[in-house]
């Protein structure tokens, strides 16, 4: 354990603003975060835990398009909902900006002055992706394609989502504008670009070699695996009108990239809480002494290790960061979370439907955290972590000593006889619990520390369990006093070690246990919280006062989770309909229109898929006039093998057309399932013959 306080500047992503919160988030980004943030303040450090809303990107535009409203009133509305879930939740930021506000704009412009200044970036016109049907430059997510490395074909301009990629707008295969789906067109544009190259060899020592050990293996990882396919100048300024402009001589009309500005606003948000607290802002981003520490998902790895060290670098001015603890993601009930698809469990209905319940949440998404590997939340889980572990485990330890304490002494901690074997081996462990589990919280263990936290619950548990003072009392009433002191000492370590994670039912434990009483009765004795349980004869001296028994978790039955499960049943649904959307009936068709038609049934008899191309078919009929080629793009749905035999409905005087240089005679009919696959329509009934007509 870290005894000499120390500086911490703790920076927790700063969420887009085109959505709420949602457990993702959460458990990737400010459950450890905070754990983290809380127990540092308890070890006496100096910490300086920001975080603000992102509401420059792309994302928060195209979100006001489709709600035809401004970006400011998007920002506006989650900012507000984000801040508020944010405090309910308990998560102790020391402040909370956001990127719109004045002093964010100030830092981000002098930020990108200074190095404009100091010559580091590249001013250069090159082609970039333009929509002209939208009369706009399509850069970030406004442009979706072929992600050049993995395949993935919804990477977007600055990165591809599925391998972590950052990109440049034009390295994707087969582009397509997000706003018009047009296929975009090159125009030359002025921009400023950041040489990450000239700063490979600089991150392949500071990170790849120099942090080898101390850093996550899936963050190092990702940083060594990027330097291997080498870095390359990156624009930091784009052709958009909603963001910070910018701010030299030629950028009229043009606005920082969001991933340029996002990071500094951690700076702004520091600066923001040093001159409400009349505090100096300079140390906790300057001073060479202060451990800056990044809590990201593992979608941001790239913006935190690479780009962002190196505009700090580049300007010189700053630290940078010791450790970047990014996490991989939660899904939820075996799928991935989505904002769009609305695939969560917000964070701010998750507050109205549990009220006081926090820590439960907060519990469960640490046990499951996506430390190391991807991670599911479910609500079954969820309830059985609660019931099985909360409720029965360490809300049962703490309910036996408050009742037997306050049946037994009218809640007066009673004096100790001499200690037993037991009695000592007891509270040597108990005072080796704060070392255990702050050595896990340092190694950016969470649900390991949090689950050593749940063993010490457990040996309360078991020491009750094993001396039995509800039958003792009848026997030998000198040894219950010693046992329920010792029980009382453990009831007092939990209700301090677990004001990380537990905050909420932490602070009523300490209330129970009348810890303000103690605290001041004893105060003259320098000790950092945290430490006290490792060095203090007593936590809860012989004499003292505690009160009555409150239930710290209560059980969850069977009929919430079921809420929760056909919420997200409704979600499903309403999901297939929209992907299923109606369209309108078209204009009227006369009776002639409709005879002109010569639809009639069909067998297929032979089929290929084309060669070099993804959905063609190849596919050879009997109409019963003839046996044609038509050429169908149903490739990705069937395989030639299968539809052999196939009976069809076609129509037959389609005028004829090449597909690929193979002309086509027809069209096969088909409609689409509610899973978006292709299916023939055709009559089922037997007996009807190639040739048949439709009428
Ligand atoms: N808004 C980004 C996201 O949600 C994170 C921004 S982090 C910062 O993925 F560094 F830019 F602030
Ligand atoms: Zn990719």
């Amino acid at each position: 354990m870290s005894n000499t306080p120390q500086r911490y500047t703790i920076t927790a992503a700063l969420p887009y603003t085109n959505g709420p919160i949602h457990i993702g988030h959460l458990a990737g980004v400010y459950v450890p975060a905070d754990i983290y943030a809380r127990y540092l303040r308890m070890q006496g450090n100096d910490v300086a835990f920001v975080c603000g809303s992102d509401e420059h990107g792309v994302p928060i535009t195209i979100k006001a398009k489709k709600e035809g409203v401004t970006p400011q009133d998007i920002v506006d509305k989650y900012d507000g909902i984000i801040r508020q879930s944010f405090e309910n939740f308990g998560i102790s930021f020391d402040n909370y900006s956001r990127t719109t506000a004045k002093v964010h704009h100030d830092t981000a412009s002098a930020f990108f002055k200074k190095m404009f200044k100091d010559g580091k970036f590249i001013e250069e016109t090159t082609k970039q992706l333009y929509d002209e049907n939208a009369g706009q430059f399509l850069a970030d997510r406004f442009v979706i394609g072929t992600c050049p490395k993995c395949g993935n074909q919804e990477a977007y301009g600055d990165q591809c989502e599925s391998c972590g990629t950052s990109l440049n707008a034009t390295d994707l295969i087969n582009p397509k504008s997000a706003i018009t789906g047009e296929t975009p067109t090159l125009k030359e544009t002025r921009h400023w670009f950041l040489p990450l190259d000239q700063y490979q060899e600089w991150l392949d020592n500071w990170i790849v070699k120099g942090h080898a050990h101390d850093w996550k293996s899936n963050v190092h990882g990702q940083v060594k695996s990027w330097l291997n396919d080498g870095l390359r100048a990156r624009a930091v300024t784009r052709d958009l009108d909603w963001g910070i402009p910018v701010p030299v001589e030629g950028g009229e009309g043009k606005v920082l990239y969001v991933w340029f500005d996002a990071p500094i606003g951690y700076i702004s948000s520091t600066k923001e809480w040093a001159e409400r607290e009349n505090k100096d802002w300079e140390p906790y981003w300057k001073d060479k002494d202060t451990k800056l520490i990044h809590f990201i998902g593992k979608d941001n790895i790239v913006f935190h290790c690479i780009i962002f060290p190196v505009m700090l670098k580049a300007h010189g001015d700053f630290i940078l960061p010791e450790n970047v603890p990014a996490n991989e993601f939660l899904n939820l009930e075996g799928k991935k979370l989505s904002t769009s698809k609305n695939w969560a469990v917000w964070l701010h209905e998750y507050l109205e439907e549990f009220p006081n319940q926090q820590d439960v949440l907060r519990y469960v998404l640490t046990a499951n955290a996506p430390e190391a590997k991807d991670n599911d939340f479910t609500w079954k889980d969820f309830q059985a972590r609660n019931n099985n572990e909360l409720v029965a485990i360490f809300g049962n330890f703490i309910n036996r000593v408050m009742v037997l304490t306050n049946k037994y002494y009218s809640g007066i901690v009673p004096k100790p006889n001499n200690y037993s074997k037991i009695d000592e081996q007891t509270i040597a462990e108990l005072k080796a619990y704060p070392a255990v589990i702050a050595s896990s919280i340092e190694k950016y263990r969470f649900r390991e520390a949090q689950g050593e936290l749940m063993n010490l619950a457990r040996l309360g548990n078991k020491y009750l369990a094993d001396e039995e003072p509800w039958k003792l009392i009848k026997t030998d009433k000198e040894r219950v006093k010693t046992v329920m002191y010792v029980a009382l000492q453990i009831a007092s370590g939990l209700a301090t070690l677990s004001e990380p994670f537990l905050p909420f039912s932490s602070r009523k434990l300490q209330q129970m246990l009348n810890f303000t009483d103690v605290e001041s009765k004893l105060s003259g004795q320098e000790f950092s919280q945290w430490d006290k349980i490792a060095t203090r004869d007593s936590l809860l001296p012989a004499g003292h006062q505690i009160k009555k028994a409150e239930l710290l978790f209560s059980k969850i039955e069977d009929s919430q989770m079921q809420e929760q499960l056909d919420k997200l049943e409704a979600t499903k649904s309403a999901n297939a309909a929209s992907s299923n959307k109606l369209e309108p009936q078209k204009d009227i068709a006369t009776f002639e229109d409709f005879t002109k038609m010569d639809i009639r049934i069909g067998t297929i008899i032979e089929a290929y898929k084309m060669p070099k191309t993804k959905k063609l078919m190849v596919i050879k009929v009997d109409t019963g006039l003839n046996k044609r080629t038509i050429v169908s793009g149903i490739a990705e749905h069937y395989k030639a093998e299968e539809i052999i035999g196939k009976k069809v409905t076609v129509l037959a005087n389609l005028a004829p057309r090449k597909l690929r240089g193979v002309e086509s005679e027809g069209m096969i009919l088909m409609t689409e399932n509610s899973a978006g696959k292709l299916i023939f329509v055709n009559p089922d009934e037997d007996g009807v013959e190639p040739g048949t007509t439709i009428n």
